[in-house]
C-alpha cells in the first residue's frame, strides 16, 4: 500500500504530481492560536524555487503557496492565526511542459524510478516522473514553513558540504555565506570554484551528486521516542524519504567507525548556566534516540541526478533493449535545492516530538535532581 504522510502528531500528507493543476500538503495536528500567513511559508518556498539560476532546473514554477483552511483571522490579537484543524495548502503547477516527456513514454530512464513504478502499479505517469519527480519537495518544504512556527525557538539551517570530490574547508565555514551564493554553500571560496565546476559537468551532459548537512540549534533536550521512534531513526527515515538520498549520518556518522572510544565519547562538564555542557558532540546531538540540548548534526548524500544527456543503456516497457539520452528541464545538481527540503524534513520531525514529547510527558522533569 502506498504511503504519503509522515509524523505523528504533527502529520503531513503531501499530494499531487509534477505535471498535475497543483501540488500541496495538508497539515494535521497543528496546535491552534499560531500566527502563520502565506508569506512565512513563502519565504522558504522561494529559496527551492526552480529557475533561480542557471545551476538549477530552467523550469519557471512561481510556487506561489495558498493556505486553504485552518486559519483565521483572529479579532482580538489582529493577525491570522492557526485554527488547530487541518492546514491545506496548496501551490499550482504552471510551466510543466509535458511533450518534452514524450520521447521517454516507454523507457526507463536508468536510476529514476520509471521502472519501479511501473512494474509495482502497471502504468507511470511519465510526464516529469508523476509523483516521483522532485516537485512534489515543494510540499514538505511548505509544510516546514508551517513546523517553524511550532518551534520557534528552535533554528534549522541547512547547507551543502559537498559537490562531487570538492568539501567545504570547516575553517571557512560561515552561513550568512550560504545565503549569498547559487549554492547554499557556508564557503564562500568553494562557491566560488563550484561554478565552473557544475558548468563543466553540465557542458559534458553529465550530472554530480552532493552533500548537504542540517544542523537544528536550540533543541531542548529529552526530544524523541523510544525505542521505536527515536529522533535520530526518525531523522534518518525522513532525510532518506527526499529524491535522490543515498546515505544518511547523525553526528560523526560513518566516521564513527574509525574513532576509539575517548574520542568519540562526549565527554560532560557543568555548563555555568547550571546545564550539562557536552564537551564534543559526535553524537550528533543524540543519545539513545533522544535529544541531548546540543545541536541534532545530521548528513545525507544525494546521488547524481539520473536524467542525463549523456545515452545510456536501458531497456522500455516491453523489454527491448535500447538507449536513452534525457532531454527536458533538470538540475545538473539536484544537492543544490535539496537544502531548503532538507531544513523542512528536520523542522517536521523536530516538531513532531516536541509536540509528541509535550503530549506524553508535558514539562522535563527539573534537573539536576536533588540528593
Ligand atoms: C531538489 C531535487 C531536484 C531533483 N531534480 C531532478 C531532475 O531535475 N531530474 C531528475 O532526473 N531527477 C531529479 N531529482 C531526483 C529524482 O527525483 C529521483 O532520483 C527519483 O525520484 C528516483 O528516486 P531515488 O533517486 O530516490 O531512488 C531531484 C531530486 C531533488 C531532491
Amino acid at each position: 500500500m502506498s504511503f504519503n504522510t509522515f509524523g505523528h502528531m504533527f502529520r503531513v500528507t503531501t499530494f499531487g504530481e509534477s505535471h498535475g493543476v497543483a501540488i500541496g500538503c495538508v497539515v494535521d495536528g497543528c496546535p491552534p492560536g499560531i500566527p502563520l500567513t502565506a508569506a512565512d511559508i513563502q519565504l522558504d518556498l522561494d529559496r527551492r524555487r526552480p529557475g533561480q539560476s542557471r545551476y538549477t532546473t530552467q523550469r519557471q514554477e512561481p510556487d506561489a503557496v495558498k493556505i486553504l483552511s485552518g486559519v483565521f483571522e483572529d479579532a482580538d490579537t489582529k493577525g491570522q492565526v492557526t485554527t488547530g484543524t487541518p492546514i491545506a495548502l496548496m501551490i499550482e503547477n504552471v510551466d510543466q511542459r509535458s511533450k518534452d516527456y514524450s520521447d521517454i513514454k516507454d523507457k526507463y530512464r536508468p536510476g529514476h524510478a520509471d521502472f519501479t513504478y511501473d512494474t509495482k502499479y502497471g502504468l507511470r505517469d511519465y510526464r516529469g516522473g508523476g509523483r516521483s519527480s522532485a516537485r512534489e519537495t515543494a510540499c514538505r518544504v511548505a509544510a516546514g514553513g508551517v513546523a517553524r512556527k511550532v518551534i520557534p525557538d528552535i533554528t534549522v539551517r541547512a547547507a551543502l558540504v559537498q559537490m562531487g570530490p570538492h568539501k567545504v574547508d570547516r575553517s571557512r565555514w560561515d552561513w550568512d555565506e550560504v545565503r549569498r551564493n547559487d549554492f547554499f554553500c557556508p564557503d564562500a571560496q568553494l562557491a566560488s570554484q563550484l561554478g565552473p565546476y557544475l558548468d563543466g559537468i553540465r557542458k559534458s551532459g553529465s550530472s554530480i551528486g552532493a552533500v548537504i548537512e542540517v544542523i537544528a540549534e536550540g533543541v531542548p533536550a529529552g526530544l524523541g521516542a523510544p525505542i521505536y521512534g527515536k529522533l535520530d531513526a526518525d531523522l534518518a527515515a525522513a532525510f532518506m524519504s527526499i529524491n535522490a538520498v543515498k546515505g544518511v549520518e547523525i553526528g560523526a556518522g560513518m566516521d564513527a567507525a574509525v574513532l576509539t572510544g575517548e574520542q568519540n565519547a562526549d565527554e560532560i562538564r557543568m555548563g555555568n548556566d547550571g546545564k550539562p555542557k557536552f564537551l564534543t558532540n559526535q553524537a550528533g546531538g543524540i543519545l539513545g534516540g533522544i535529544s541531548t540540548g546540543q545541536p541534532v548534526v545530521a548528513r545525507f548524500a544525494v546521488k547524481p541526478t539520473s536524467s542525463i544527456l549523456t545515452p545510456r543503456r536501458t531497456i522500455d516497457r516491453f523489454g527491448k533493449e535500447i538507449d536513452i539520452m534525457t532531454k527536458g528541464r533538470h538540475d545538473p545538481c539536484v544537492g543544490i535545492r535539496a537544502v531548503p527540503v532538507a531544513e523542512a524534513m528536520m523542522a517536521c520531525v523536530l516538531a513532531d516530538h516536541y509536540l509528541r514529547q509535550r503530549a506524553q510527558v508535558g514539562e522535563n522533569p527539573a534537573w539536576p535532581f536533588k540528593k
